[in-house]
């Protein structure tokens, strides 16, 4: 593992003081495409590096290309360790962990397009074990099915992220997100904690009924914090950058400040951190 000095975080954009790195994976996953679970993963992991968090991102969904909004040389991508090598060749994942050239305090394992021949639904929990005192966020890319890698990120994590659109339908949908979870619970013997955030809110009649459908009607753990729409999400994203480098005033970037806030407050819930 490169750089990586237990205890100290090496960089003028640390404003928190680190004391124990015990990392705390988060998954973002949904059984939909579309909700918003990359540009989730990469805003939220983005705002806690830049508060001085170190962050390991994971990427276990075969279309996306999370590592390529860390390094742009993806022509190198082709000569370096991806996550479905490191497993199937049962090596460390340590060996595949890269420090982000583009941003300070994130690293990455490059993912890949192949499937991960994961040996059962704990086998990426136990090789993340050795990674706990290195970082203080994993966050954990996801594709949208209750397949083995997805279940794997699900087994791995202390807390999933489960993005939800406010549109038809994607309610009903999340008894389903519930039932997946408490399969994988049943098999861990251990619960998983869930949190839904509404993504691409927007200021509309039938969203606004949803939400509050939703709240009213639903005893779903919802977060306060919803991520509304704006197409400087999208200009970023294109620029390979989270929001708060692009436009820092922009709506979306106080979303994703709140929502780290949140986030970070959850974790002080769940394990009385
Ligand atoms: N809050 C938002 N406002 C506007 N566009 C968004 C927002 N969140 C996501 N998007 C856009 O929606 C599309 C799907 O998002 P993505 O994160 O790729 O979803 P998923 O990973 O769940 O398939 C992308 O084009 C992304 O830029
Ligand atoms: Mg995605």
């Amino acid at each position: 593992m490169t750089n990586i000095v237990k205890g100290k975080v090496g960089n003028t954009h640390s404003k928190k003081r680190r004391e124990v790195y015990v990392m705390k994976k988060i998954a973002v996953w949904q059984m939909k495409g579309g909700v918003g679970k990359t540009t989730i993963t990469f805003n939220l992991g983005s705002v806690l590096a830049d508060q001085g968090y170190r962050v390991l991102f994971l990427d276990l969904d075969p279309q996306a290309d999370l590592s390529f909004y860390f390094d742009q040389e993806q022509n190198q991508k082709r000569h370096k360790v991806n996550l479905q090598q490191l497993v199937q060749e049962n090596r460390s994942l340590t060996e595949g962990i890269q420090e982000s050239k583009r941003f300070s305090n994130i690293s990455f394992i490059y993912g890949s397009n192949d499937d991960i021949p994961f040996s059962s639904i704990i086998d990426l929990s136990e090789r993340l074990q050795e990674m706990e005192d290195h970082f203080d966020y994993c966050l954990i890319d996801c594709h949208p099915d209750a397949h083995v890698a997805s279940l794997n990120a699900l087994a791995a994590c202390d807390l999933v992220l489960v993005p939800i659109l406010l549109d038809k339908h994607s309610i009903s949908n999340l008894n389903l997100v519930v039932r997946t979870l408490n399969r994988v619970e049943d098999h861990v013997r251990r619960g998983i904690p869930y949190r839904i955030i509404v993504n691409q809110l927007r200021r509309e009649k039938c969203v606004y009924e949803a939400y509050r459908d939703l709240m009213m009607h639903h005893d779903y753990p919802v977060l306060e914090t919803a991520i509304c729409r704006e197409s400087n999400i999208n200009s970023a994203l294109s620029l390979l950058k989270p929001i708060f480098k692009h436009r820092r005033k922009a709506k979306t970037s106080a979303d994703f400040l709140a929502l780290a806030e949140e986030v970070i407050n959850e974790f002080r819930q769940i394990k009385g951190a």
